[in-house]
């Protein structure tokens, strides 16, 4: 599956850790987007959705969540409480994301503008544009 927990370097002192991220450095993509989710409760759900292009690193700067990745063959989830790493997601991954601590912020960048016609809402339809993307 193309998702990849990527290491952020983590400069720290006796100030406390600083982490930088820089396009084409720690970052696989240009960022045009960056964007963060906060004030969850811990039984909601979020995301149910894939991107055609899209693609995405999302890093917890604070508290923990789960996600669920899915490429239409294989299903795995990922635990992230570590703002020293950064979580890579490929286009057409299915994400759901939950299990958020209270105190979450999740910080995702994006390679791309929000388009929403980028995204694949419909699970069916998901597997149905990856099998038809596959037979190209
Ligand atoms: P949504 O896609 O439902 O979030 P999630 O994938 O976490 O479940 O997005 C919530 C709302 O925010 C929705 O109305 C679209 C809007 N939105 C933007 O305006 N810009 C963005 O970059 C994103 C990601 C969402």
């Amino acid at each position: 599956m193309n998702v990849q927990l990527i290491p952020l370097q983590s400069h720290g002192d006796s100030r406390g850790s600083l982490v930088s991220l820089e396009t084409h450095k720690n970052i696989p993509f240009d960022i045009k987007r960056v964007y963060y989710i906060f004030d969850t409760e811990k039984n909601v759900e979020r995301g149910f959705h894939a991107h055609k292009d899209l693609k995405q690193l999302a890093i917890v700067v604070s508290g923990s969540c789960r996600f669920r990745l899915d490429d239409g063959k294989e299903r795995i989830s990922v635990y992230l409480d570590n703002p020293s790493q950064g979580l890579y997601i490929d286009s057409c991954i299915w994400r759901e994301m939950y299990d958020f601590s209270k105190d979450c912020v999740l910080v995702v960048l994006a390679s791309n503008h929000y388009d929403e016609a980028d995204y694949i809402r419909d699970y069916e339809q998901f597997t149905r544009y990856v099998d038809e993307s596959s037979s190209k």
